[in-house]
């Protein structure tokens, strides 16, 4: 059997998720559901029309569903992986926060549904506030932690890598760079791992020109959506997505920044936090705890915090 992969939202983030992960052609299926009528099926046909130019087989499904009675999930069973992107983006202005509510009562009703028609799935959550998302994701599920994870370092090392590559002239393929923590104010980039041709950062920067580009990679998707002025970014995100998807689907061990339970790494517990982690088949596979400077730590254990204390809210919403 080939493999089979779901994306929960057909916005700008679920579609373009959705042409990436059948762009990669390793696929036999890509579902897309929406709660919109014929969106999901015409997207689906749309992208099926570019298989005979891009050149690859992937079937794209589209199917509406009805998340209150669950009719239309039973085309996500047999799903090895699925990538919840539902929910309301945000507007300039807002925080990711402020989304709470609204995508609390979408996600729960999502992983209700995944829970019933595919309890073997990795669950990738997308959708913002996000490490909030992934804790009620589990919560509703009930899936073992390992199973559902989300999608912010990926995204948030990416940014960081694209502005120190600008801010050097170099090419990206050079900068290694990473970011941990929240996805929100308290996100932790590091900049003591972010190496250029092997060099480390804090040789070829003033630390003042290292912090304004932390600072642009916290703020990197509120830059986005004060430009877009309607909805928020999906390019890189959905390349994120995508990218951790692969790596479960082809168990894959590759080491990338995920929103994962901790559970004693960095001397922190009970949380679901950005740290470094093994993909696979089953999702995470182990978190990877490295070296960090005693102020990335003491930010890790800040964004931890804050991120337990909205994740008990979530419980009741
Ligand atoms: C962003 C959203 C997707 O960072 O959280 O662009």
């Amino acid at each position: 059997m080939g493999k089979k992969v779901t994306v929960v939202g057909a916005g700008f983030y679920g579609s373009t998720t959705v042409q990436r992960l059948a762009e990669y052609d390793i696929f036999e299926t890509v579902v897309l559901t929406d709660i919109i009528d014929g969106k999901p099926a015409g997207i689906a046909l749309d992208i099926n029309q570019s298989r005979a130019i891009e050149g690859f087989e992937t079937k794209v499904v589209g199917v509406s569903t009805d998340p209150a009675t669950g009719a239309g999930y039973e085309a996500i069973e047999g799903s090895d992986v699925v990538v919840v992107t539902a929910g309301l983006p945000r507007k300039p202005g807002m925080s990711r926060m402020d989304l709470l509510e609204v995508n609390a009562k979408i996600v729960r009703q999502v992983a209700e549904n995944i829970k019933k028609y595919a309890p073997n799935a990795v669950v990738i959550v997308v959708s913002n506030p996000v490490d909030e998302m992934t804790a009620l994701a589990q919560l509703a599920t009930q899936f073992p932690k390992n199973q559902v994870f989300g999608q912010a370092g990926v995204l948030d090392t990416a940014r960081f890598t694209n502005f120190i590559a600008e801010e050097l002239n170099v090419p990206v393929a050079s900068v290694k760079a990473l970011t941990l923590g929240s996805h929100g104010d308290t996100m932790v980039p590091v900049p003591s791992r972010c190496t250029v041709d092997g060099k480390p950062l804090s040789e070829l920067l003033p630390a003042e020109k290292i912090e304004e580009l932390v600072v642009r990679t916290r703020n990197g998707g509120a830059e986005v959506v004060a430009l877009l002025k309607t909805g928020s970014a999906y390019y890189a995100p959905s390349a994120a997505a995508a990218r951790m998807a692969k790596a479960v689907a082809e168990d894959s061990g590759v080491v990338l920044p995920v929103c994962a339970w901790v559970d004693g790494e960095y001397g922190i517990s009970g949380v679901y936090l950005g740290v470094e982690a093994e993909l696979g088949a089953s999702g995470i596979k182990k978190i990877v705890e490295d070296k960090l400077t005693d102020s990335e730590i003491a930010g890790l254990k800040e964004a931890a915090e804050a991120v337990r204390a909205k994740q008990a809210d979530v419980a009741n919403l």
